[in-house]
């Protein structure tokens, strides 16, 4: 018997310490961008283990919105991407006047592929941005000795990828230009809103900081402690709001705290599926390779021609049983905007095209309990038999 009348697809895990920390800082009266945002960038460069800065924004994809600013993406440069991905992804390319040329991805394990990406280079084209899908890593040597190979940057969209490894090191502290990692609230830690640009390179780390409060060379916080006039800033650049708050960032610092805690709940649940999904007609969700780490963001199973039930239908039926279950994604090319503005068709993406149709993301989080996960399993097994 499952606790909870209805198993929703997704639920934040939020503690008595983030809770505590947060009302301290709205006590403190320093609410917006300020120390605990400061704390938090730290222990996030601290939490990854390297030389990287790490900044701070209300989103991921804020964040990725100024890491293709600041790696110099100017109106008419092609950016390549995945079709399988959230519209977050290549919406940013376009706030840039830039052109996403989206490709396919594997079969197995949904990521960017490689090859594809090697044959959309044109001369116009000056970046990469591999997506960790539900926190797989991507091909990271394919990916990067690539744009090396052609002199293009790399801009990692970790938005499910937290904690991942690639080749036993840290998504966020490879060689790509900048990564970037999402905080939402069903991301596998959340400040609510929220996202973390990651880089190791000092000038795009200047550059974020300023172009994320407005262009102006001092942020709040900078203005208040300095001995020089808190009055006194300059614009130096038509920058954007996307600075994170200190009510977001308190929530952060305990939540990336527990973060490898959450990763190993979510890697044996994961496990739990496997063994409970074993023999049913779907392709259940790849490991990362021996040695790495897989965020196990999301679970997606793919149902089999032989399942004998639609995605959609599945969906439904999942519903009735009390289960929510989610698709991840619908891919670009199946937008209408997307599809119009850049002339694509599922032809020209026949993996993403099929991952799509039998894709379905099935709750896993750490709030769940057993009861709750066993409860999936039997729904699942029951929605199949019935068919
Ligand atoms: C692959 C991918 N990139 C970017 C984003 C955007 O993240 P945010 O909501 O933090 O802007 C998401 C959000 O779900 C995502 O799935």
């Amino acid at each position: 018997m499952s606790t909870t009348a209805f198993i929703p697809f997704a639920l934040p895990e939020i503690g008595e310490e983030e809770i505590q920390e947060v009302v301290s800082a709205l006590r403190s009266g320093w609410v917006t961008t300020g120390p605990k945002t400061r704390q938090f960038e730290q222990d996030f460069s601290a939490f990854l283990g390297s030389d990287v800065e790490s900044i701070a924004v209300n989103s991921a994809t804020a964040g990725l919105h100024l890491a293709l600013e600041a790696i110099g993406i100017e109106p008419g440069d092609e950016v390549i991407l995945p079709s399988y991905t959230f519209t977050a992804t290549a919406e940013v390319v376009r706030y840039l006047g830039a052109i996403p040329v989206m490709v396919d991805v594997l079969d197995q394990n949904f990521n960017i592929d490689p090859l594809a990406v090697e044959a959309a280079i044109t001369p116009r084209t000056r970046a990469i941005m591999p997506v960790h899908f539900a926190g797989l890593s991507c091909d990271m040597d394919a990916l990067l000795a690539i744009a090396q190979r052609h002199g293009l940057k790399v801009v990692e969209d970790a938005a499910h990828a937290l904690p991942t490894t690639w080749a036993g090191r840290n998504i966020g502290t490879l060689s790509s230009d900048v990564t970037v990692f999402s905080f939402y609230a069903n991301k596998t830690m959340t400040t609510g809103e929220g996202g973390m640009v990651v880089t190791r390179n000092p000038e795009i780390a200047k550059r974020c900081r300023i172009m994320r409060l407005h262009g102006i060379s001092r942020d709040a916080f900078d203005r208040y402690v300095s001995t020089s006039p808190a009055w006194f800033y300059e614009v130096v650049a038509p920058g954007f709001k996307y600075n994170m708050t200190d009510v977001a960032a308190a929530m952060g610092i305990h939540q990336l705290r527990r973060l490898k805690g959450f990763q190993l709940k979510r890697e044996a649940m994961a496990l739990v599926y496997d063994a409970g999904l074993e023999g049913l007609p779907v392709i259940l969700p790849c490991h990362a390779p021996a040695g790495d780490i897989h965020a196990r963001h999301l679970y997606p199973v793919r149902l089999l021609p032989e399942a004998g039930i639609s995605r959609d239908e599945f969906i439904v039926k999942m519903s009735e049983q009390g289960v929510g279950c989610s698709v991840h994604f619908i891919p670009l090319h199946l937008h209408p905007y997307w599809r119009e503005s850049c002339k694509l068709t599922p032809d020209m993406f026949p993996v993403s095209q099929k991952l799509f149709e039998q894709e379905v993301s099935i709750p896993l989080y750490t709030r769940m309990t057993e009861e709750d996960q066993q409860h999936v399993i039997n729904a699942i097994h029951k929605v199949l038999q019935d068919v």
